[in-house]
């Protein structure tokens, strides 16, 4: 949500920040612009504009020698998408971008008397004249930013020009991600992540929250909000490297992901697996963790949530513990039934999803046994939780989830197997036969991932649909909603998930003509309950794609097309379903002629409530 990156140096300021803004434009991209120092001297330019990044080189000069400066690419929260609300926002003699929400915008206006001087209808405006207000009475922008977040409410990432400091940019955060990096050859940088400024230096570090930070050509200097104190800087090396951040010859990211995944399955694996049994000591989480653990409770957004649902299943139905999943946003304000004894689980990718963040904190009220599942290194929620295990599935650009989602789904397993056998619900052969099985999961994705032309191809007699219907039992059907969700978010048609069993209650109304049902029967307890669900669909005329481990059905009373997944057990097919259902979602969207990568009111990292 919102992109925010700066640098000051020996480059052209403009195309660094424009570079760095087109890989930061999965955050946001309803709106982009940039500030800098012109010609390096006492004077902010704007180019800014409603659009995407392309846009927004469109408006800004051909050449530029300017060296500092400040870009922002924009998700909207406050005010709609037009040029006056797009970032930066210049009020005086500061020029401001945002990632986050100011929520005491109003009450602020009205304390400083800023009405007059505001043009957008952002709260990011009232930030940038709160901070020239300070600024205006003492010149230093140490003190103004000191004395504005002590009047700010909510979340930011800031990252500040003032007009008289050129070739300096001034930084600040709570809660939303900023990340920072020298290089004295290059400069210094901020963003919201490392991708956008990977091209330039692999070393970087986490800005703490409540430092104020100041970059120049000649270095960055860290300093407590609160007493001034001189802060070191924890300083990390990115484990990718630059092409993990582009396409590399595919059409989009999201086709690249779904490409990665059996490798980013191996590397997330492959370290916590000594002897083919589940071993953490690597991630230094301790035994006692999952030792005496009663109950389960998993926490998460959207796919992440679903990862989590398949967690759930495994630990309920093959370990026999009691499990809840909850979705983040529900669990903050619920009472939660949780004590010492549960094992909390949050899952999240971006490790900064407000909701999980907050549901996280709440948590921790309860109990001292809380793990999250994260991707992205050192994020919020990683920090938080009291022990951390991350996935290694690489920066994840497209907005919808793929490989997060199947390298989640690995680690729930992983984490099942080490619950198992420390609770004495799993025997030590039970779990090495299960780690066995886990470990062949990549090679099986690789031959699904062969199927991508006869899904592209089954793909044209979805493109007019206006619903979706998928339909599974117990594991199926948790796949099934991330399936769902896959279509929905980027074709935009329609798509609900449905317990196959539930279909008579009502929903089988919906079905007629046409109307594509993909139906996944890979839990044999359940096949052939499963099939006669199927039928029922078939014989109001569905169009209805079939995913089972069948070598074959032609059985037109069954399904027009099958897809044939291989011979894994039941537990596992998650993987290889995942995998049709991402490629089903990433076909109809490209032959609806939608961009995939970018689909609208969306973005990635969800940093508001
Ligand atoms: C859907 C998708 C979202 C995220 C959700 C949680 O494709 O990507 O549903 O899964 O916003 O995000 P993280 O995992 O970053 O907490």
């Amino acid at each position: 949500m919102c992109g925010i990156i700066g640098y000051t140096g020996k480059l052209e300021v403009q195309d660094v920040l424009i570079n760095g803004l087109s890989r930061l434009e999965y955050r946001g991209y309803d709106s982009a612009g940039i500030a800098y120092f012109r010609e390096n001297q006492p004077h902010i330019s704007l180019r800014k504009t409603a659009g995407k990044v392309k846009d927004l080189r469109a408006v800004c000069d051909k050449v530029n020698p300017s060296t500092c400066g400040i870009g922002h690419t924009r998700w909207a929260t406050h005010g709609g998408v037009s040029t006056a609300n797009a970032h930066p926002h210049r009020v005086g003699q500061v020029a401001l971008i945002h990632n986050g929400i100011i929520e005491n915008y109003a009450e602020i206006t009205r304390k400083f008397d800023l009405g007059d001087e505001l043009q957008s209808e952002t709260d990011t405006e009232v930030g940038a004249a709160l901070l020239n207000h300070f600024y205006s009475e003492t010149h230093d922008p140490k003190t103004a930013i000191r004395k504005a977040v002590a009047e700010i409410k909510g979340s930011f990432a800031f990252g500040i020009l003032f007009e008289d400091h050129p070739g300096e940019i001034y930084a600040v955060r709570n809660v939303s991600p900023m990340v920072a990096a020298y290089d004295p050859e290059i400069g210094a940088f901020i963003a919201s992540d490392v991708t956008a400024f990977i091209e330039h230096t692999n070393r970087y570090f986490v800005v703490p929250e409540y430092t104020i930070v100041s970059l120049s050509p000649e270095g960055i200097a860290l300093e407590d909000l609160k007493d001034g104190k001189e802060i070191a800087p924890k300083m990390m090396t990115v484990d990718w490297d630059l092409t993990a951040a582009e396409k590399d010859g595919y059409p989009h990211f999201m086709i690249k992901e779904i490409h990665e995944q059996p490798a980013a399955i191996t590397r997330t694996i492959t370290p916590r697996i000594q002897d083919d049994l589940p071993d953490f000591s690597g991630d230094q989480i301790p035994d006692t963790l999952f030792d005496g653990a009663e109950n389960v409770t998993i926490i998460a957004c959207g796919t992440a949530m679903y990862a989590g649902m398949v967690g759930a299943e495994f630990i309920q139905n093959r370990l026999k513990m009691p499990v809840t999943v909850s979705i983040a946003s529900e669990f903050r304000y619920s009472q939660p039934v949780i004590d010492e004894k549960s094992l909390v689980i949050v899952v999240s990718q971006s490790g900064e999803t407000i909701d999980t963040f907050e549901a996280l904190k709440l948590a921790k009220q309860y109990t001292d046994r809380t793990l999250s599942i994260v991707n992205v290194k050192e994020s919020s929620i990683a920090r938080e939780s009291h022990y951390v295990v991350y996935t290694h599935a690489g920066p994840e650009i497209a907005v919808a989830s793929t490989k997060a989602y199947t390298v989640q789904v690995a680690m729930m397993y992983l984490l099942g197997f080490k619950l198992g056998l420390m609770n004495g619900r799993l025997s030590e052969a039970e779990a090495k036969e299960k780690v066995q099985a886990l470990k062949t999961v990549p090679a099986h994705m690789e031959e699904v991932l062969q199927y991508e032309k006869r899904v592209k191809e089954l793909t044209s007699r979805m493109v007019n649909a206006q619903d979706a219907f998928y339909i599974g039992r117990g594991l199926d059907y948790r796949v099934a909603m991330e399936g769902a969700l896959k279509l929905k978010e980027i074709s935009y048609i329609h798509a609900e998930a449905y317990a196959a069993g539930e279909l008579k209650h009502g929903t089988i109304s919906l079905i007629e003509e046409g109307v594509p049902v993909i139906a996944i029967a890979n839990q044999q307890k359940v096949y052939e309950k499963m099939i006669s669900n199927i039928r029922e669909v078939k014989a109001r005329n569905a169009f209805v794609i079939l995913i089972s481990k069948d070598k074959a059905i032609d059985d037109p009373t069954i399904c027009n097309v099958h897809l044939s997944i291989p011979d894994v057990p039941d537990d596992l097919t998650v993987f290889e379903t995942a995998v049709i259902c991402q490629l089903i979602g990433y076909y109809t969207s490209v032959g609806k002629g939608l961009d995939p990568d970018q689909p609208r009111n969306l973005a990635k990292s969800v940093t508001v409530e």
